[in-house]
């Protein structure tokens, strides 16, 4: 487990950046946290980092954005307006996990069971008005992989 204080909105960035350039297809990010604990910033720095060339916003409708032109393709999924378990199953989850793309996904807690045994976890919370605290914890030998790689940019 890694514990970070993310003194500003850049710093979260920042920590989104150096994820972005070593996430690999297959990866799965589950981000969790309460409203503007930094979730979609993060999201945003990991697209930089990545070198895919979109700013993503929150996707308020969609619950899926696809980034590409990066050195690996990124899926960023928000889970906040999942109505339940049959929803994920109608947005075809599961193969969306199987797509050669890294996941982020927001408000991952949503999806229950139906997450990856194999993923990094990153847990946001406030920390102050502009500070937040970050939690990472890998699930596994996918995920303790890219956390080791983080630790090191
Ligand atoms: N240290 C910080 N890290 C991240 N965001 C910060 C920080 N300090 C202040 N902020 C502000 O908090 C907000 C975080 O918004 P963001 O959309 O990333 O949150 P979120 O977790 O995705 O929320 P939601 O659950 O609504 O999607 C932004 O307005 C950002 O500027
Ligand atoms: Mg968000």
């Amino acid at each position: 487990m890694i514990e970070l204080l993310l003194r500003s909105p850049e710093a979260t960035r920042k920590l989104g950046r150096k994820l972005g350039r070593v996430l690999r297809e297959s990866d799965f990010v589950a981000l969790t946290g309460e409203l503007g604990a930094g979730k979609t910033l993060l999201v945003r720095g990991a697209v930089e980092g990545a070198g895919a060339k979109d700013a993503p916003s929150s996707p308020s409708f969609a619950l899926v954005n696809i980034y590409r032109g990066g050195q690996v393709t990124l899926q960023h999924i928000d889970l906040y307006r999942l109505s339940g378990q049959a929803e994920l199953f109608a947005l075809g989850f599961d193969d969306l996990l199987a797509e050669p793309a890294a996941t982020l996904c927001e408000w991952a807690d949503r999806a229950g069971s139906a997450l990856p045994a194999d993923r990094l976890e990153i847990a946001l919370e406030h920390a102050g008005p502009s500070s937040r605290r970050a939690r990472m914890a890998a699930r596994g030998a996918r995920s303790q992989r890219l956390l080791a790689a983080i630790r090191r940019k």
